[in-house]
C-alpha cells in the first residue's frame, strides 16, 4: 500500500464536505445504503426518562432513554447514582448524563474550536489527511474494503493518552485554541470516565477500583477523540452519517450537537432517536448509528476511554462461574479488537458476535 496515491486507502479519498458544498441535488451511488439500512422517514419516538420520573405507561418507559443525574449533591447518595448507571448500562448500554461536572463553557469552546477547524479551506484540512495505518488526522472513511458503501461524514481522530501514543504533528494548529481546548476537554471528560468506571464497578458488585485497574490504571488507559462532522445532505433518506456499529473501546462519552439531532441507539431491534438534553454528555456502548439531514450540518465530539492497548482483556473472574455463567469472550487485547472495525468499517454488532462464536469454539 506504500506509495499509493490514495495514502493507503483502497481508492482516492473524497471529502463529504466537498460533495455537500458542490450543491449537487443527488448523492453519489457510493453513499446510497441498501434499502433495509436506510433511516425511516418517520423519526422514531425516543422520549426520555429521568430516574425520578414515575411512568404509569410501560410502553413509554420502554422507549425512554435513561437520563442519569451524576451530581454528588443529587440525593447525596453515591449508591443511588451507581444503581442508576448500572441499570442504564445493563438495559440500554447508553444514557444521557446531566450534572456531569464538565463545565458548560468548556463544552461550548470544544464545539466551537472544532467547528472552526472544519470551516477552514480544504487545502488546510488536507494537510492532516489520515491513513488507515493509525487513522489519526482528517478522515472520510472507516474500513479499507474496496468498493464499500461509504458514510456521509468526515471526522478528525486523535490519540490523547497515554503520552507516548500522541502524534503532536497531527494536532491542528488552527483555530489557535484548538489544541489547548481539546486537551482541557479530554482531561475533564477522562476524569468523568474515572467516576463512571467506579460507579459501573459498584454496579457489578466488585471493588470500585476494579474496572479502572482492569483498564491498566488511570495512567495507562487510552484516551482518543473522534470529532465527527456531518455536512448537509441532499438525500438524507438514502444514506447514514455513520453506519450502525458498537464502539470497540471501554466507554464513550459523546458531546452531541446541541442543535441538531441525528444519533440513534438500538433497543430490542428498534432504532430510538436521542433528543439531547441541554449541556449533556452521553455515554454508551450500544449499537448505534447517525442520520444526516438536508437543512443542517452536525458536529459531535466522541471521547473514547479505552483499556491500555496491549493488555490481554478477559471477563473478570468474579463475574464468571461455569456452568451457569461461562466466559463469553476469549482474552484479547484492545489493539487486536479494534483492528476489526478498522479493516471492515462499521458493521453493526458483527464484531462482538464473532468473538462470542469464537469462545463457543464454533
Ligand atoms: C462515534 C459515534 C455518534 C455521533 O463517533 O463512534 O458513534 O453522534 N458518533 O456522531
Ligand atoms: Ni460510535
Amino acid at each position: 500500500m506504500e506509495g499509493d496515491a490514495a495514502g493507503g486507502w483502497p481508492e482516492p479519498v473524497v471529502r463529504v464536505q466537498s460533495l455537500s458544498e458542490s450543491g449537487a441535488a443527488t448523492i453519489p451511488a457510493r453513499y446510497v445504503k441498501p434499502e433495509p439500512e436506510r433511516p425511516k422517514a418517520e423519526l422514531s419516538g425516543g422520549g426520555r426518562r429521568s430516574n425520578d420520573d414515575e411512568y404509569d405507561d410501560e410502553e413509554e418507559e420502554e422507549k425512554a432513554i435513561p437520563v442519569v443525574d451524576l451530581s454528588p449533591a443529587a440525593g447525596g447518595d453515591p449508591a443511588a447514582t451507581a444503581r442508576a448507571v448500572s441499570a442504564a448500562c445493563r438495559e440500554w448500554g447508553f444514557f444521557q448524563a446531566v450534572n456531569h461536572g464538565v463545565p458548560g463553557d468548556l463544552l461550548r469552546r470544544a464545539r466551537a474550536a472544532w467547528r472552526g477547524f472544519f470551516a477552514q479551506p480544504m487545502e488546510v484540512k488536507q494537510r492532516y489527511g489520515n491513513s488507515p495505518a493509525t487513522y489519526e488526522g482528517y478522515g472520510s472513511r472507516l474500513g479499507v474494503e474496496k468498493g464499500a458503501v461509504l458514510d456521509w461524514g468526515d471526522y478528525f481522530f486523535l490519540h490523547v493518552r497515554p503520552p507516548h501514543l500522541r502524534s503532536p504533528d497531527k494536532w491542528p494548529h488552527m483555530p489557535p485554541d484548538l489544541r489547548e481546548t481539546t486537551e482541557e476537554y479530554s482531561r475533564a471528560v477522562a476524569s468523568l470516565c474515572g467516576r463512571l468506571l467506579a460507579a459501573m464497578s459498584a454496579g457489578l458488585g466488585v471493588a470500585e477500583t476494579r474496572l479502572q485497574e482492569a483498564f491498566g490504571g488511570e495512567d495507562q488507559a487510552g484516551v482518543c477523540v473522534r470529532v465527527n462532522y456531518y455536512p448537509r445532505c441532499p438525500q438524507p433518506e438514502l444514506t447514514l452519517g455513520l453506519s450502525s456499529h458498537s464502539d470497540p473501546g471501554g466507554m464513550t462519552v459523546l458531546l452531541a450537537d446541541d442543535r441538531v439531532r441525528g444519533l440513534q441507539v438500538r433497543r430490542r431491534g428498534a432504532w430510538v432517536t436521542v433528543h439531547p438534553v441541554l449541556t449533556n454528555a452521553t455515554y454508551r456502548s450500544v449499537e448505534h448509528r447517525v442520520m444526516v439531514n438536508a437543512d443542517e450540518d452536525r458536529l459531535s465530539v466522541a471521547l473514547f476511554y479505552n483499556p491500555k492497548s496491549d493488555l490481554p482483556l478477559a471477563p473478570m473472574p468474579e463475574l464468571v462461574s461455569p456452568p451457569e455463567r461461562p466466559p463469553l469472550y476469549k482474552p484479547m487485547t484492545f489493539d487486536e479488537y479494534r483492528l476489526y472495525i478498522r479493516r471492515k468499517g462499521p458493521k453493526g454488532k458483527s464484531q462482538v458476535d464473532s468473538l462470542k462464536a469464537a469462545a463457543d469454539g464454533s
